[in-house]
């Protein structure tokens, strides 16, 4: 009997979705005989059974491709708006698994997805997830697709921003994706020499920075370049969250958890953060100009990296010999060359931060970056 295959894009989209989905596909349809559909927009396109079927042809030509040939959203099953409610739609998707005879359900998406599709496997369907996303913080795997290409896009937005910032005499502060995570923002100020590098995992004090700034200037180089993560802290604000989160954690109730989590976002509001804020700070402290470039969703669109699209490829056909296989309930993870199978037990509700004592902190560090910590 040739298997059901069901695929869907969950998330933020990523450079390399198109190269993963053809990979499944022409590795499902063609090496191993199945049946593949995709749903449209995520759970969403599950949830309201809204799929295409797709064929060698229709996987044809979309390896180059950015975004997603399937659409996305950010859609939870369990917590999906209908109309104007939030409501609980697991069983409606598990019913469409089961309507449309599929052996088991692909997704493709980081953390938030990693988690939904863990619940998903719990109501009894079949579930491989592949990991993608541009932010490289999915536990268990060496590595992200999207990532790379990301990484490409904001080393060459710095290589452009020196010009500039030389000839103008300014600190060019550059915000790179990374709300939890500051691999991106890390590994481009590495590779496009950013003088200041500030990341989630490294709280900064703005002294420390404009003193950084201020010995380069008394140095000669009336420039510098400040990469910063968009989830960025300041020392104050890292310690205020800190209680914050130790007070949600003590809440026993479901009121007192919601009126922790109020506190939370009031405290966050109260402390001025950011890269604006960075940037008006230390063109004051350091008397020097100071711009600030937003890469935003730049650094997600248009076409993958050859690493991207090769490293999709490789999951995605991972995966199709996986479902040949019957191994269910996994992560696809990239470990070296090879391509691994985690439990997603074992996956699910982990962030990858950049650790303290990485090489690349310690190399940045060696290369007389400041990291805003000392
Ligand atoms: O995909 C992850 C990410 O790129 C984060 O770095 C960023 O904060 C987030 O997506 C924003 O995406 P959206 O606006 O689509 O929710």
């Amino acid at each position: 009997m040739p298997k059901y295959v069901g695929v869907l894009t969950a998330g933020g989209d990523s450079p390399g979705l198109n190269a993963a989905i053809r990979g499944i596909g022409k590795a499902t349809i063609e090496a191993y005989d199945m049946n593949i559909i995709g749903f449209k927009d995520g759970f969403r396109g599950l949830m309201e059974n809204r799929f295409i079927r797709l064929e060698s042809h229709s996987l044809s030509g979309i390896l180059t491709q950015g975004g997603t040939i399937l659409g996305t959203s950010r859609d939870k099953p369990h917590k999906m708006s209908v109309g104007n409610k939030i409501l609980d739609m697991t069983d409606v998707i598990v019913e469409n698994y089961f309507k449309n005879h599929l052996d088991v359900l692909v997704c493709l998406g980081g953390g938030g997805t990693l988690k939904n599709a863990f619940r998903l496997s719990q109501h009894g369907i079949n579930v491989i997830v592949l990991p993608k996303t541009i932010d490289n913080d999915v536990a268990m795997t060496d590595v992200t697709f999207g990532f790379d290409t990301a990484l490409g896009i904001a080393t060459e937005a710095i290589d452009r921003l020196h010009s500039t910032a030389h000839s103008h005499h300014r600190i060019l502060v550059v915000e790179i994706m990374g709300h939890h995570a500051g691999w991106l923002a890390l590994g481009a100020g590495i590779a496009g020499g950013a003088d200041v590098i500030l990341i989630p995992e490294i709280p900064y004090n703005i002294d420390k920075v404009a003193d950084a700034i201020c010995r380069r200037s008394k140095n000669g180089k009336h420039f510098s370049i400040v990469a910063v993560s968009e989830g960025a802290m300041s020392l104050e604000r890292a310690a205020m969250l800190e209680i914050a989160e130790q007070k949600k954690k003590e809440a026993k109730t479901d009121e007192e958890i919601k009126a922790a989590s109020v506190e939370v976002k009031k405290l966050s509001a109260l402390v001025p953060g950011g890269t604006m804020d960075i940037a008006q700070k230390l063109e004051k402290m350091c008397k020097l100009e100071a711009r600030v470039t937003i890469l935003g969703y730049l650094q997600r669109g248009g076409t993958p990296s050859a690493a991207d699209r090769i490293l999709a490829t490789r999951l995605g056909t991972a995966c199709a010999t996986c479902i040949e296989n019957e191994q269910y309930g996994v992560l696809i993870a990239s470990k070296g060359e090879t391509a691994i199978t985690v439990p997603l037990e074992e996956a699910f509700g982990k962030t990858k931060l950049v650790p303290q004592n990485h090489q690349w902190v310690e190399s940045a560090r060696l290369v007389g970056t400041c990291l805003g910590d000392m």
